[in-house]
């Protein structure tokens, strides 16, 4: 391989300072050490994540980073010390480790291996080391991983292995929002034949909507303040719509109205703290789970102590529970195997340049028209493009865009 062994010079969307446009940027990506894996990033989707660390959480710390973390790509080499990857091999980086050694990768109980960025701190959301530079400075990976540029570099623990036949541009959205929602319903919820409530409709709440029809719910009630997302989260599976603007009642009454005391299953899919409230407060008492799927650590939430001693259990998870070297393999079987749906997420399709229109289309999405999830060609590899691509990539060029598209021409670079 050509790169292999040699720094990388790439373009990358790189976040200098919290409140900020992303800046594209030409980085130098080195090359992987022992036990790492450098990837070429082909697609990534948005993720409100990569908006909380940008706009919400601005941790002093966090910055200059990198951000994306649900992306899908090629790797173009590995250290020494790798031997579950080869160049060509597809795979999508995962910003939950899964070392299978330490005592959480050992226990079927969690997903929650001590090996990620998260060991490290929570509200700086990267790892301290970094293989990405830009002028003389290190730029931080978000949730370990960094899928808004060309190419990046991952600990093998923090990547997995999918089907080649698997296409880069749909199963990127199992690096996070997908997994999250379907994993929130059926690994951490569990929920059976029942009634559930998903607050919240984006990818992450429309994913939670799937799970809960998969795992056999008869009634699925979606909540969102913005209305235009009730058709679309019909085609997952809901089968009943609330706008909590609609009502002046408090949203847990209404639903308990509708539910005859409550709903066995609440999912929260927002990342306020006022609507994990809610979701606690709708579930039936002596059974109903609720779970925190949204993300925010900026402020306590608060609650009744007797919505638990009443018999309510509250939860959370991320990554909707699932050990993700095992599991996202699982996902992109069960995507082309059409028993979970993926292109009806993506609402929009745009290239890396134009990130921060994604990045804006997102953070108005409450307001204006249908967004779900925006994903970002980082490389085009329809071979319509082929030759802007062979040019404009000349010195990285791994694999050439009509290369792409089979297990066998994979393999074979
Ligand atoms: N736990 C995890 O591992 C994990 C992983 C991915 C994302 N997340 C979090 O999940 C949340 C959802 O992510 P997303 O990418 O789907 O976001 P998104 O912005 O696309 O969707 C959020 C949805 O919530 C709706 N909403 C806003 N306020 C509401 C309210 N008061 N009541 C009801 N609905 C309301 C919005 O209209 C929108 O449809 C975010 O907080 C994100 O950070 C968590
Ligand atoms: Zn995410
Ligand atoms: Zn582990």
């Amino acid at each position: 391989m050509a790169t292999a062994g040699k720094v990388i010079r790439c373009k990358a969307a790189v976040a200098w300072e919290p409140n900020k446009p992303l800046v594209m940027e030409e980085i130098e990506v080195a090359p992987p050490q022992a036990n790492e894996v450098r990837i070429k990033i082909v697609a990534t989707g948005v993720c409100h994540t990569d908006l909380y660390h940008l706009f919400e959480g601005m941790h002093k710390d966090g910055f200059p980073v990198v951000l994306g973390h649900e992306g899908a790509g090629i790797v173009e080499s590995v250290g020494t010390g790798v031997t579950e990857f080869q160049p060509g091999d597809k795979v999508i980086p995962l910003f939950i480790s899964q070392c299978r050694e330490c005592r959480f990768c050992k226990s079927p109980k969690t997903n929650q291996c001590v090996k990620g960025w998260a060991a490290d701190r929570y509200d700086v959301m990267a790892l301290e080391e970094t293989r990405l530079t830009c002028k003389g400075k290190k730029l931080l990976q978000f949730l370990g991983t960094s899928t808004f540029s060309e190419y990046t570099v991952l600990n093998q623990i923090a990547v997995a292995k999918i089907d080649p036949a698997a296409p880069l541009d749909k199963v990127c959205l199992l690096g996070c929002g997908v997994c999250t929602g379907f994993g929130a319903a059926v690994n951490t919820a569990k929920v059976t034949g029942s009634t559930c409530a998903v607050f919240g409709l984006g990818a992450v709440g429309l994913a939670a909507v799937m799970g809960c029809k998969a795992a056999g719910a008869q009634r699925i009630i979606a909540v969102d303040i913005n209305p235009e997302k009730f058709e679309k989260a019909k085609v997952f599976g809901a089968t009943e719509f609330v706008n909590p603007k609609d009502h002046s009642r408090p949203i847990s009454q209404v639903l308990a109205e509708m539910t005859d005391g409550g709903v066995d299953f609440s999912l929260e899919c927002v990342g306020n703290v006022g609507v994990m409230r809610s979701a606690l407060e709708s579930c039936v008492k002596g059974w109903g789970v609720s779970v925190l799927v949204g993300w925010t650590d900026l402020q306590d939430f608060a609650a009744r102590p007797i919505q638990l001693i009443a018999g309510r259990t509250w939860k959370g998870t991320l990554f909707g529970g699932f050990k993700g070297k095992d599991g996202v393999p699982e996902m992109v079987k069960a995507y082309l195997d059409k028993k979970v749906k993926l292109d009806e997420f993506i609402t929009h399709n745009m290239t890396l340049d134009q990130v921060n229109d994604a990045v804006k289309l997102m953070k108005n999405g409450h307001f204006a028209h249908l967004h779900l999830r925006c994903t970002l060609n980082v490389v085009f590899y329809s071979v319509r493009f082929s030759h802007i691509l062979c040019r404009s990539n000349e010195q990285n060029s791994l694999i050439f865009p009509d290369q792409i598209t089979t297990s066998a021409t994979l393999r074979s670079v």
